[in-house]
């Protein structure tokens, strides 16, 4: 087997020396890498590299002892290399494109090779917003009397796109923005060349929604990606930035904030539902967030760019807000029955769980978890029940939110406890009455002693006075 595979290079070889050519492509200012046939052991041979004709300009030269040179005349200096027998073109120029023949002294008699342009554009080169037009092309130059190349353009993602003879032209999308690549086919041999297109875009908003609570803060992202500057998007007229919430209880949308444009970058808050943005709108991160959630949190909230072209670029972030409900209430008495649910007002997706963490001294063991606890039910509450409950929202190894809800357990009235209220109840009454009775008794002799002192003070007047 490895005979017959010596064979099949070997004749590959003797056919190379007559007249087959090996085509690279390159792009101007690219390296281009000439490489020597593969499989042939050139390690003992001496090797020469020329330009041009088989005479021509030496340009490199390695001998069988590992010794090795390259071209140290312009325009040459300094762009050569060699890897093992392979030549290294840095940075090519427009004369470099042209013949090149690899000389040995062993089985590899003579290669040649034919260097050819490749140019790949894009138009416009500044960047683009969804909608724009998208024009790209690449040209391959192509041999006198040989096949041509096939040219295929991959989008960012990697995916083959149509084509007529390498121009490209397209609406551009978000998904346009990347590197998009160039692919010239010749002689089963791939040749790459790529441009990179701007796409103006926000960050991708977050899959899954943002969970809050009472006791958790809320953060709702928004940003512009790194790649993308203001100085861009101003180029692009964009003529405002705003933040909208939509409410999940179906009430109209509110206007929360909007960015004042001219510098410096500040925003204005419409009806700011106590949120503040996160930092210096200059950083691009146009994120809002509070210290805690509330239960009217819970719904949509829209990162919005507006541009004068009419074009709108914005995020949706959906907000979910996680809630302890305790039926009947959070102050209870011993032996009562306590209903507690854990919930974001609607079923819990398959890939959450909640886990409930009750107060220490709790008659239920901590922690539970389980996707059918939502609902807890306590037959009879006991003091332990008493404290802080936890119930918290977690993904696989993430914790999402956590919520939490204060109970407080008043002990139940004995009879002892009532006979006691009773006595004390009944005690005081009878002292009321005592000290009313004692009240008017003393009221009837005051009277008394009065009517006696007022026949004193009014004396009969008396004989002896009379003169
Ligand atoms: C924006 O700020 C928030 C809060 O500080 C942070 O969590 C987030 O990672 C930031 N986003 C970017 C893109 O920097
Ligand atoms: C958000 O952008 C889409 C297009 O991507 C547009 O159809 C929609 O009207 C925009 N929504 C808002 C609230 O601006
Ligand atoms: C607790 O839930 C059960 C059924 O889920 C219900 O029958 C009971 O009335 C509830 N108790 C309270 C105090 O809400």
């Amino acid at each position: 087997m490895r005979n017959v595979i010596q064979s099949v290079l070997l004749l590959a070889a003797l056919m190379s020396k007559t007249g087959a050519v090996e085509v690279v492509y390159a792009q101007l200012g690219e390296t281009a890498t000439l490489k020597s046939p593969g499989g042939v052991n050139l390690q003992n041979e001496y090797v020469y590299w020329h330009f041009e004709k088989e005479d021509g300009l030496q340009l490199a030269w390695r001998n069988n002892m590992g010794g090795s040179g390259t071209a140290s005349a312009e325009p040459w200096k300094d762009r050569l290399s060699l890897s093992d027998a392979s030549l290294i073109i840095k940075d090519v120029q427009q004369n470099d494109f042209g013949t090149f023949l690899l000389k040995g002294t062993g089985v590899t008699r003579l290669t040649t090779y034919k260097l050819l342009k490749l140019t790949v554009s894009v138009n416009p080169l500044s960047p683009l917003l969804p909608g724009d037009s998208l024009s790209l092309f690449c040209n391959a130059q192509t041999l006198p009397g040989h096949k041509d190349p096939k040219i295929q353009w991959l989008n960012p993602s990697g995916e083959k796109i149509k084509t007529s003879q390498g121009s490209l032209t397209v609406r551009a999308t978000s998904q346009d923005n990347g590197q998009w690549t160039c692919v010239v086919t010749y002689d089963k041999k791939e040749n790459k060349a790529t441009v990179s297109v701007t796409v103006l875009d926000l960050s991708p908003a977050p899959l899954h929604p943002q969970y809050t609570s009472k006791s958790w803060p809320l953060t709702v992202p928004c940003s512009i990606p790194a790649h993308i500057s203001w100085d861009q998007l101003k180029a692009k007229d964009i003529q405002d930035v705003r933040w909208h919430f939509v409410p999940e209880s179906g009430f109209s949308p509110q206007s929360l904030f909007s960015l004042s444009l001219a510098d410096p970058l500040t925003w204005k808050a419409d009806q700011d539902r106590g949120l503040r943005p996160v930092t210096d709108p200059k950083k691009k991160n146009l994120s809002l967030t509070r210290n805690r959630g509330t239960e009217e949190d819970e719904g949509d909230y829209v990162c919005a760019l507006g541009f004068k072209n009419g074009v709108t670029l914005n995020r949706t972030v959906h907000v979910k807000v996680l809630q302890i409900i305790s039926s009947p209430g959070t102050e209870l008495i011993s032996g009562q029955q306590l209903n507690l649910t854990c919930s974001l007002g609607h079923p819990l997706p398959s890939d959450l769980q909640l886990k409930w963490f009750p107060p220490e001294q709790s008659s239920l063991s901590s922690p539970t978890s389980d996707r059918d606890l939502a609902h807890l039910t306590i037959p009879e509450v006991g003091k332990g029940d008493g404290g802080k409950w936890r119930c918290e929202l977690w993904q696989s190894n993430a914790r999402l939110t956590s919520a939490e809800i204060t109970l407080k357990i008043e002990p139940k009235m004995s009879s002892w406890m009532l006979v006691v209220i009773c006595s004390v109840t009944v005690i005081v009454i009878l002292l009321l009455i005592l000290v009313f009775i004692l009240y008017r008794r003393r009221q009837q002799k005051m009277t008394h002693l009065r009517r006696r002192l007022c026949k004193c003070k009014t004396p009969k007047p008396k004989g002896f006075y009379r003169t």
